[in-house]
């Protein structure tokens, strides 16, 4: 048993450069938090201004990034392995704009939700790939909704299924670089995002706190479930788990 890590050194990231994007609020801020608690140089690539703040208030390097934009990504890149090779990439910034039935769904809507949710992270992967040259651990942001049906969702579906594929492709690529590639299929959870998403039908009446927590818990989904996964598939508890889609759903699609 003598070379047998310690739990402590199992879940410890003490100096791992780890970049998230989309980590201003929500669950990128949550997994930021964890991450950071755990150790790592955590920076933080968001397009909203205010996730400076969130940057700053958790200790975190901040870079105003759209992930959409080549060089925006790649200076975001830069920033995040400006004192060496990067170990970990959240690959979790993503739009999820009410989608509407399909027969009324146009291609500019389908083509920017693909850009963004599928070449953009993507891209990242990519970029990730190529600088973590001493191995590291890349989580892609998926959803329940990549894995089953739907209503209303058929454009966000498709991207996060299209997430999916891309891990387990870049799973089998990148192994043996010392590079494990997993994701996150997260059920409903409640951050800024979803609540802006579901204004309108707030205002038409629906109990959104209700649908937040209609899952076999009975318990809202929170940022910080999913940040516990996370860190999990970053930590060498999962070093022998490679390709794999972790579903935190309170048990949704069970
Ligand atoms: N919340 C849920 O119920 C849920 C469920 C399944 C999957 N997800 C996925 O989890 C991830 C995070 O979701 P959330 O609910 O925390 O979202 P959110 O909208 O609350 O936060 C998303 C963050 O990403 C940033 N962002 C969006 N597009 C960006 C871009 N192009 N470049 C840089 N930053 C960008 C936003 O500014 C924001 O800070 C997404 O990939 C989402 O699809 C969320």
């Amino acid at each position: 048993m003598a070379d047998t890590p310690s739990l402590h050194d199992l879940i410890d990231l003490s100096g791992q450069r780890a970049l998230v994007t989309g980590g201003g609020r929500g669950i990128g801020a949550a997994i930021s938090r964890r991450l950071k608690e755990a150790g790592a140089l955590v920076t933080i690539a968001d397009r909203d201004p205010a996730a400076a703040d969130t940057a700053a208030k958790i200790g975190a390097g901040f870079v105003s990034c759209d992930i959409a934009d080549a060089s925006q990504l790649s200076a975001a890149f830069d920033a995040a392995s400006k004192d060496g090779a990067l170990e970990i990439l959240i690959n979790n910034a993503a739009i999820f704009p009410t989608t509407g039935q399909i027969i009324d769904v146009e291609d500019d809507f389908v083509a920017r939700m693909l850009d963004i949710n599928v070449r953009a992270q993507f891209s990242a992967t990519r970029e990730a790939a190529r600088r973590m040259t001493g191995g590291g651990k890349i989580i892609n942001m998926a959803s329940i909704v990549g894995l089953g049906g739907g209503n209303n969702i058929s454009a966000y579906g498709a991207s996060k299924a299209a997430v999916i594929a891309l891990t387990r492709a870049a799973s089998s690529e990148l192994g043996r670089k010392g590079i494990r590639v997993n994701a996150i299929a997260p059920g409903v959870i409640d951050t800024p995002g979803v609540q802006l998403e579901m204004e309108p039908l707030k205002a038409g009446g629906l109990d959104v706190e209700a649908v937040i927590a209609a899952n076999p818990l009975g318990i809202a989904g929170a940022p910080d479930h999913i940040a516990r996964a996370a860190l999990f598939l970053v930590s060498d508890l999962a070093a022998f788990v490679n390709g794999h889609v972790v579903v935190v759903d309170g048990g949704s699609t069970a």
